[in-house]
């Protein structure tokens, strides 16, 4: 059961004021107008603030529909979620104020997607609603952001296309960032900062997070061992140095559950991991120890109280991030290695044409969103899907003709 085409609105972005949902709600407005084909709103917890978005956005703006609601109001969840077929959330950190949003979308059968890469709290998500999904009908959908829609169709893509070359999917693939232009914003960090807060106090959430099947269906947690990059290493495919990805910790989640909701399509001895190409010789392998070095100092000063508050004085408030002018000019290059059983091998890249984290994904999230709105069947069944398990080449068509991203093979050997 879904709900009818006759609700107000085809979508409402609720935390249209966010960094990200500015953003966002400039790209719905450029891309599809106001009134026209789309019946969209945006929505949050301040009038004056929604007003101030609308008057900056301009005259074509001017009839934009507004709602309001706080994320802990379950009654004006309630009312804003009667009213419209899809929510859109960029309300973060989601750990902290997602949840009755997400139980009020169950409840009512309203299709929901957001920017969220905690994955304690997706998995908690699963756990408290998925059942509940599945009878309403709602289709919830996590991580339509750069975590994790480049890497889950990026793999989808690159299965596709090994399945019509080689006859079989690769059980092995590698994703490796070539170069990515970009920076963070507040809400990121905040959301980041949490996490290793939690994990620092909680022993079993730090096995959770060690987890790569931990939001999988617990009868498709698989045993196989997955490649998990620790240290600096070098890559001879591509002939540089390697240092982990922070994005990897979610994305190679929302990759293997992709996989188990395709009844293990790639396999279900698949492996999958992410890093991040430093360069070559000493100059790259000195950075990808710099990096190293970056992200255990963020995280364990962000784990405990005495250095929390320093870290929290120099990096991006909430509602801060990049620029227009570093949003346009940034970009991201992915690359993808599947090797088959018998060691056929092909190479795929992914390409964006803004900076990842905001410009790019405020692109995505507005598809995945529209995705949901006009292009999944309505027998499609309720329940926490992935980008690529529910969207799939829906999703990438709308990626590529409307949100700058590219999927390519490289090669196939
Ligand atoms: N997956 C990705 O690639 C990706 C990329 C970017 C961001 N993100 C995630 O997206 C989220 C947003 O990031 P951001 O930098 O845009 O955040 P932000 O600028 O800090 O904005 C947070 C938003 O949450 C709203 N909010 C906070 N408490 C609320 C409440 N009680 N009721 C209603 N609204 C409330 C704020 O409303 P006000 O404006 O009224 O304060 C604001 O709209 C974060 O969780 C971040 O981690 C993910």
């Amino acid at each position: 059961m879904t709900k009818s085409a006759e609700t107000t609105h085809d979508l409402v972005v609720f935390g249209a004021t966010s960094f990200v949902g500015q953003i966002l709600t400039r790209y719905l407005l450029d891309t599809y107008g106001v009134g026209q084909s789309v019946k969209w709103a945006i929505a949050g917890r301040s009038e004056s603030k929604l007003n101030t978005l609308k008057s900056e956005l301009g005259n074509t703006a001017k009839d934009l529909p507004v709602i309001l609601a706080d994320a802990s109001d379950e009654a004006a969840l309630q009312a804003m979620c009667e009213q419209t077929r899809v929510i859109i959330s960029t309300v973060g950190p989601y750990a902290l104020y997602g949840e009755p949003l997400v139980q009020t979308c169950v409840r009512t059968g309203t299709d929901y997607c957001d920017l969220t890469g905690e994955v304690q709290w997706i998995r908690k998500m699963v756990e408290r609603y998925e059942e509940e999904a599945r009878s309403s009908g709602a289709r919830i959908v996590h991580c339509c952001g750069f975590d994790s829609i480049p890497s889950d169709m990026g793999v989808w893509f690159l299965q596709n296309q090994a399945e019509q070359v080689f006859g079989e999917p690769c059980l092995d693939v590698r994703m490796r960032v070539k170069t990515a232009k970009g920076e963070f914003s507040g809400g990121t960090v905040a959301s980041m900062m949490n996490v290793a807060k939690e994990a620092a106090a909680d022993p079993k959430l730090r096995k959770e997070l060690a987890n790569p099947f931990s939001i999988c269906p617990p009868e498709h947690r698989s045993e196989t061992r997955q490649p998990s990059l620790k240290g600096a290493e070098f890559d001879k495919t591509f002939n540089a140095w390697l240092a982990p990805f922070v994005m990897g910790a979610i994305n190679t989640r929302v990759v293997h559950r992709s996989n188990a909701l395709q009844d293990a399509r790639y396999g279900k001895e698949f492996t999958y991991d992410e890093a991040m190409m430093t360069g070559r010789g000493t100059k790259g392998r000195l950075a990808a120890y710099a990096i190293i070095g970056g992200l255990a100092a963020f995280f364990t000063a962000s784990a405990i109280k005495p250095t929390r508050w320093l870290v929290e004085k120099f990096v991006p408030q909430p509602g801060e991030g990049p620029s227009p002018e570093a949003q346009k000019s940034g970009f991201y290059d992915l690359r993808f290695v599947g090797r088959t059983e018998d060691g056929k091998t092909i190479i795929t890249k992914v390409t964006g044409d803004r900076d990842p984290g905001y410009g790019s994904t405020g692109k995505m999230l507005g598809e995945a969103g529209m995705c949901l709105a006009f292009d999944i069947p309505a027998d499609q069944p309720g329940g926490f899907w992935t980008p690529a398990s529910l969207l799939d080449g829906k999703l990438m068509e709308r990626l590529t003709s409307k949100a700058g991203l590219t999927f390519e093979v490289v090669e196939t050997r």
